[in-house]
């Protein structure tokens, strides 16, 4: 299988950039509800260091995903069954990348603005200056991303089920 993607379909890298995403937002997402509803404990602040250091993976997954995404060629729609359909799909797919970094960012700020220094993996980083207001901010975001997300996920999907069961296009067979 070819590492780089063709006219027609993804390669490896994309391909596994796509559902190594898919599998931790999966988890990442109810992971994130569950936390909040916990009671304040040292096994809390526990899995609230795993929430974001799943959370920054995340984040420099998708920024390694739009690099490899502009050094390869696009592949094309297969056959086009209205007009308008492929800007609908690049719209959403836009808005998928532009909710992940949403989601990320905010709560790298909402931690920052905290007060609370960082783990970004490779250096560790803290504002001198905390701000609560903007620490609740960025939280709202961070929740209101998160509801963008699953609704732009389940028109993602719901458009794979069209292709497939309705258009009768081996759609998946491009990213699988
Ligand atoms: C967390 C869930 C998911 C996210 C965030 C997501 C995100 C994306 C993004 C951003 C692209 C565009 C790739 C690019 O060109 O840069 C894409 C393509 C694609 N995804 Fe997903 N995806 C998710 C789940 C799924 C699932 C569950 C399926 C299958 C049922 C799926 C099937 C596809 C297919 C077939 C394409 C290729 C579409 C085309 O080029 O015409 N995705 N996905
Ligand atoms: C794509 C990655 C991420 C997803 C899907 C995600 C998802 C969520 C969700 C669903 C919640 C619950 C919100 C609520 O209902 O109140 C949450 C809470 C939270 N997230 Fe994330 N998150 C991600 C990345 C991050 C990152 C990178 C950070 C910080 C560096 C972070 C920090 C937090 C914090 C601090 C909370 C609140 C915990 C609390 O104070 O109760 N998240 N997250």
């Amino acid at each position: 299988m070819r590492i780089f993607n063709s006219i027609s379909e993804y390669g490896l890298l994309a391909k596994l950039f796509h559902w190594v995403t898919f599998i931790v937002l999966i988890a990442q997402v109810p992971f994130g509800f569950y936390l909040v509803g916990l009671e304040f404990s040292d096994e809390r602040i526990e899995l609230e260091n795993i929430h974001i250091l799943v959370g920054i993976t995340i984040f420099y997954l998708t920024l390694f995903r739009l690099i490899w995404k502009f050094l390869n060629p696009r592949p094309k729609e297969w056959k086009s069954h209205f007009k308008g359909q492929a800007l609908i799909a690049s719209v959403n797919h836009f808005l998928l990348y532009l909710t992940i970094f949403a989601i990320t960012v905010s709560g790298i700020l909402k931690k920052l603005y905290m007060g609370e220094t960082l783990n970004f993996i490779f250096f560790k980083y803290g504002f001198e200056k905390d701000n609560f207001v903007l620490a609740d901010t960025f939280y709202q975001i961070h929740i209101y991303a998160n509801y963008l997300l699953l609704a732009l996920v389940t028109l993602h999907i719901l458009a794979v089920i069209v292709h497939h069961f309705i258009f009768k296009e081996k759609i998946l067979k491009k990213i699988t």
